[in-house]
């Protein structure tokens, strides 16, 4: 009898934790400045509009200061307390000019936020990406979110502040973006070391872990065979075959179209990692099909993941 106890409690935990969650007073947003890298479209962008309707003091960093989203942004921000600035994160010098910006225009209430969210994403087979790609991955998504959180966390400190990541589902298994999966692996490991070192300062470090939301934004629009063909190298295109290539992709394309349509849910998730007085250190916003799949990784031996993953790409097969 006294053995189920154990579990009773672990069911009961979550609920309880939710309740007090819910009671905590929130945050109050106005005075407070939030950085968003990466706010020209997706959920940077709707994370943008949504704290500046808050009441934050929203710096949304933009890839492209004159493209389509930042020009909404811009529109947005008659009322003045949403400024958009050149941000790319590969470029450490206008990082320290975003840096700059903050502190010239810094709000009564001191810097509260920042949300590392800007993100590149491609498909492929391991050897059918360039050395130069991996590069560039890396820069973007996982240095290029180091280097604007080194920039901040003294002013994080100072203010006893919050840091939002992006990570993924896609962190503990890879479905054909191995390269982007990699990146977000090694963000959550940045993450476990900064969450347990920032304790002691009052800053929290949380990490937004989306499901399939390729529909939601920009980061992955479908693929086209012919486009990944023609970049395979000779040695490759010897071992891979068309129809190869084009059967991964149509099954990569197939995925994607399957993804959530509705972006604000892992807007809310990011919301509340900065709002909520008790934030978790993780949100995962995912199907529970997709969670299914976390958690046989991280119970069972990988044999198991492996042979789930294989068996749903086995349609397709080396000729
Ligand atoms: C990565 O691949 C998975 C599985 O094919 C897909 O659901 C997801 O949307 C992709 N994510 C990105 C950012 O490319």
């Amino acid at each position: 009898m006294w053995a189920v106890a154990p579990l009773l409690l672990l069911l009961l935990l979550p609920p309880l934790a939710r309740l007090w969650r819910r009671r905590a007073a929130r945050l109050e947003p106005a005075g407070r400045a939030v950085l968003i890298t990466g706010c020209d479209s997706g959920f940077g962008h709707l994370l943008a509009l949504r704290l500046h309707r808050l009441g934050f003091t929203v710096f949304a960093g933009c890839l492209y200061p004159d493209g389509e989203g930042a020009r909404r942004l811009q529109r947005e921000a008659a009322a003045g307390r949403l400024r958009v600035l050149r941000l790319d994160v590969t470029r450490a010098r206008d990082v320290l000019a975003a840096k700059e910006l903050v502190l010239s225009h810094m709000p009564e209430r001191g810097f509260w936020g920042l949300v590392n969210n800007a993100g590149i994403s491609t498909f492929g087979e391991t050897g059918w990406l360039s050395m130069e790609k991996y590069e560039k991955f890396t820069d973007v998504n996982l240095l290029g979110s180091i280097r604007t959180t080194l920039a901040f966390l003294p002013l994080l400190r100072k203010y006893k502040g919050r840091i939002v990541f992006m990570s993924s589902i896609i962190a503990y298994f890879s479905l054909g973006n191995g390269t982007y999966s990699m990146t977000k692996a090694a963000i959550e490991k940045f993450c476990d070391a900064l969450r347990l070192e920032m304790k002691k300062f009052g800053v929290r470090v949380c990490i937004i872990q989306p499901g399939n939301y390729a529909r939601c934004t920009k980061i992955q629009p479908p693929i086209s065979a012919e486009e990944i063909w023609n970049e395979l190298s000779e040695e490759e295109k010897a071992v891979y075959n068309k129809e190869y290539v084009q059967e991964r992709v149509n099954f990569f394309n197939s995925m994607l179209s399957k993804g959530s349509t509705n972006g604000n849910e892992v807007v809310d998730a990011m919301v509340d990692a900065l709002t909520s007085p008790a934030p978790k250190a993780r949100y995962m916003v995912a199907k529970l099909k997709e969670k299914a799949l976390v958690f046989v990784c991280a119970l069972f031996p990988t044999i198991v993941m492996d042979s789930i993953l294989s068996y749903a790409q086995s349609k397709v097969k080396l000729a």
